[in-house]
């Protein structure tokens, strides 16, 4: 299996995940919300990178996602746009503004893609908000899906457990993300279903898959950045792998400061002039 398949300098597109999937090669995606943290996640060779929704959780301390506005996903998106220079920008479209209504749902997308520079955008969901992904695609808009847990459901299902476990369920996702092929969709983020179900539906299509909770079948994953770094202490699902140990080295650092302010030692002569 190829590891270079992509020129590493080059700006990464839709096309260049079409053609990572052909040729096999794995694309590593993560959640930012700023322009510092962009910064670092590109020099990093990240080859995507989602404005999330989970910036309600991550960034404003909501339990769920659906209290985030367009307004503020423009904002974080267009924070991190002006941070990237190499991976390919996409934004989640927030609760409300996109289900049950084509029109909205294009009017949303374009303000994204105009207000904050963004590449593509996301949507969760299948079947039920098709005509809204037809609509937004039929203006040039990538798209990239959302099946599995979708969180902005959440006071439907009631849990984040892993979805699909059932028959059913599991049909109902396999026939969900061949439509999503057949719209138009660039690709496709599985999240947390049976590893085995996440290999079916990536083997059966041509377009990309991103995991998260779904197993190595996948063609690419995607992590919230601040869970990877581990600044988010509290989360640690089975699925997550931490990458640093970042929440104690800064709350360290801010200690040390702190002590250094009390003391008259910070700053000392040489930091003043
Ligand atoms: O909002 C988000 O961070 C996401 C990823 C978990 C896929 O949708």
């Amino acid at each position: 299996m190829s590891t270079n398949t992509v020129d590493n300098k080059k700006k990464v597109t839709t096309a260049t995940f079409a053609k990572m999937k052909a040729a096999g090669e794995k694309i590593a995606m993560v959640t930012a919300y700023d322009y510092t943290m962009a910064q670092l996640v590109d020099a990093g060779g990240i080859d995507a990178v989602l404005i999330g929704d989970s910036a309600a959780n991550v960034m404003a301390g909501y339990e769920t996602t659906l209290p985030i506005t367009l307004d503020q996903m423009i904002y974080h998106a267009s924070c991190v746009r002006r941070g990237i220079n190499r991976a390919l920008v996409v934004c989640d479209m927030p609760f409300g503004t996109y289900q049950g209504n084509p029109e909205l749902a294009l009017a949303s997308a374009v303000r994204i893609l105009k207000e904050s520079g963004a590449e593509a955008v996301k949507l969760e969901g299948g079947a039920e908000i098709r005509e809204s992904i037809e609509r937004i695609l039929s203006a040039g808009i990538p798209v990239m899906g959302h099946l599995g847990l979708t969180p902005q459901s959440i006071n439907k299902f009631g849990t984040y457990g892993v979805r699909a476990k059932a028959d059913a369920e599991a049909e109902r996702l396999i026939a969900d993300a061949l439509m999503l092929q057949e719209l138009g969709c660039f690709a496709l983020v599985l999240e947390k279903i049976p590893a085995d179900l996440a290999r079916k539906v990536s083997e059966k299509l041509a377009i990309p898959t991103i995991g998260i909770g779904a197993g190595s079948g996948t063609d690419g994953q995607v992590l919230v950045l601040q869970d990877m770094l581990g600044m988010n202490q509290g989360f640690a699902p089975k699925f997550l792998r931490r990458y640093a140990d970042l929440g104690p080295v800064i709350s360290d650092a801010i200690s040390r400061y702190t002590a250094d302010v009390k003391a008259v030692d910070f700053p000392n002569e040489n930091e003043q002039y």
